[in-house]
């Protein structure tokens, strides 16, 4: 139910933020243009005539011409989205990892990928780069997301924590607790079909189910209503290769679920 409100509420202040920032650069209303996923681009819109700046949202006559204009989706763009989840984050002081940090590792990929993957924190290349998983670690996910017919820009990755832990010591309860409302954010936006989740801390945030990786792997859970496919960390396959084969049974798991949902 915490979950459901702080959802709903990240919605409204996304929305708000939106719609808040269109008054502002004086333009109106939204579009009934379907808005399909991962396809098209965003308009920019025409600025508004000055007479309709009062409060366009609420004009029942701007409102009707704003829906004869067809001139937005109803809803940021998922790329916009995500611009504003990083940027509420900003530079981010919530916890103590901020000290130590180089850079936010906030995600990359396809704003509206149909998968994602979640890993932990950022390690010392991600630190150094800004980017998530392009380390040793990273260049092994790179390659299992290859083996599944895919490449790193088709899909989102980010990780539970934002900031390198010194050391590349797990990550605190405290810590997780400031960056989780940011994960949660990020795949309210993103809306994939499908989640890998990287390793025990990834899993055990995105199932609320706290047993060892070695049994949660391989059970589809779900998180939102949508599927979750905990397997093993990257980083754990390059210190036990002997643990690979079963990483990749999840993996063709989480393609035969894409196939079946009509995404191959
Ligand atoms: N390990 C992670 O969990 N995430 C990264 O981005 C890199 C290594």
């Amino acid at each position: 139910m915490d979950d459901l409100q702080g959802e709903l509420r990240a919605l409204v202040a996304g929305v708000r933020t939106h719609l808040e920032a269109r008054a502002r650069a004086g333009l109106v209303g939204v579009s009934k243009a379907p808005c399909p996923r991962g396809k098209g681009t965003v308009q920019v819109d025409a600025p508004a005539a000055p007479a309709a700046a009062a409060h366009p949202l609420t004009e029942p006559a701007d409102l009707e011409t704003a829906f004869a204009a067809d001139s937005e989706p109803p809803f940021p763009h998922a790329g916009h989205g995500l611009t504003l989840v990083r940027a509420e984050l900003g530079d981010c002081q919530r916890c103590k990892l901020a000290q130590g940090r180089r850079h936010i590792v906030f995600g990359t990929g396809n704003p509206e990928a149909h998968l994602m993957f979640v890993g932990e924190a950022p390690g010392a290349d991600e630190d150094e780069q800004g980017e998530p998983f392009v380390g040793a670690a990273g260049q092994l996910l790179t390659k299992m997301i290859q083996a599944m017919q895919r490449t790193r820009d088709d899909v989102y990755i980010c990780n539970v924590i934002k900031c390198r832990p010194p050391g590349n010591r797990d990550p605190e309860p405290d810590e997780v607790a400031a960056c989780e409302p940011f994960l949660k954010k990020q795949i309210a936006v993103v809306q994939p079909r499908v989640i890998v989740a990287l390793g025990k801390f990834a899993a055990h945030l995105l199932t609320g189910e706290h047993t060892p990786i070695t049994r949660l792997r391989g059970n589809l859970k779900h998180y939102q209503g949508i599927p979750v496919m905990p397997t093993y960390h990257p980083a754990y396959l390059l210190r036990d290769e002997s643990r690979k084969r079963e990483a990749w049974h999840d993996l063709k798991e989480v393609m035969a679920l894409l196939r079946h949902m009509g995404l191959t």
